[in-house]
């Protein structure tokens, strides 16, 4: 696959969640993830300037030092009219309509690139190491990238594990079963997780997840979340903890690998990054 080539289209998530509000923890950032992003913003200088990754509300409403300019950078016009302006970010805030492996910064020029799950919508390894690349380039010398992903365990589970736990009341959230189906077919049908895969599973397994609606606190809405993956021959990529830490290369230096207390998330850190002098 070619480097530039998207794994899904630009407004993929508009398609998915209409509203994203559906879209919960693991795939959004938990209040523990945040709080990393939080203690990186604090040492930052009044001047300092700051990239966001995509539009995380969770991300721009950190306590920024008064002063600092926030770019936020997303390719999605849908997505940026669903969650631009912020209900709450710094004064000096803008959003820039731009892919992540070409930003419209100088290079050496960031203090602070922060960003939630971003690598999953892109290819594996060229679309990883674009990305890193690009984020190198922009990042002054010191600067720190901090950046959650989401892994696939390094012992695989099958979709019958994942039913078997779901019939048994031990997933805790709608969210949690796509992560965990998506890991489950990966490399089932090519590179990566085919969203159709991943709705081929949840619509065979036994304990019907729709039938849940209602139950555990899990909403009509977001369980229509999963049913929109119905067709769709887009693809994530999870890699292994390993494989992600050999995608970063030399211009990064690993200062944290932070796991939060929640539901899967030892499968998805949140990566404290400093860029090499
Ligand atoms: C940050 S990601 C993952 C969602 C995340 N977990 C969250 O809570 O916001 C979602 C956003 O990434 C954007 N996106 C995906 N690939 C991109 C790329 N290569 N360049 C710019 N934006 C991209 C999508 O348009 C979408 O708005």
């Amino acid at each position: 696959m070619n480097a530039c080539m998207p794994t899904a289209p630009r407004d993929h998530f508009s398609q998915i969640v209409p509203k994203w509000s559906q879209f919960g923890p693991p795939l959004r950032p938990w209040p523990d993830n945040t709080a990393v992003v939080q203690r990186a913003a604090t040492r930052l200088n009044a001047d300092a300037h700051v990239v966001v990754l995509g539009l995380t509300p969770e991300i721009i409403a950190c306590d920024w030092p008064v002063g600092v300019t926030l770019s936020a950078v997303d390719h999605s016009p849908a997505m940026i009219e669903q969650l631009w302006p912020p209900a709450k970010g710094p004064i000096n805030s803008e959003v820039i309509l731009a892919d992540w492996a070409a930003m419209p910064f100088e290079s050496c020029t960031i203090d602070l690139v922060a960003g939630d799950g971003c690598y999953v919508l892109q290819t594996w390894p060229d679309g990883y190491a674009a990305l890193t690349r690009e984020v190198v380039r922009v990042l002054q010398p010191g600067g720190r990238y901090v950046i959650r992903v989401f892994l696939r365990p390094d012992a695989a589970e099958s979709v019958t594990d994942v039913a078997t736990d779901l019939a048994a009341g031990r997933i805790g959230s709608v969210h949690a079963i796509k992560l965990r189906l998506l890991a489950a077919v990966h490399g089932a049908s090519g590179a990566g997780s085919r969203l159709d895969d991943v709705w081929q599973a949840w619509k065979a397994m036994p304990a019907l997840p729709r039938a849940l609606a209602g139950k555990r606190g899990w909403t009509a809405e977001e369980i229509m979340g999963v049913e929109s993956y119905a067709g769709m021959g887009a693809r994530y990529y999870l890699p292994t903890l390993a494989e992600f830490r050999r995608s970063l290369g030399p211009g990064l230096h690993e200062l944290e690998c932070a796991f939060g207390q929640n539901e899967l998330s030892n499968r998805c850190p949140t990566f404290v990054l400093e860029r090499r002098a």
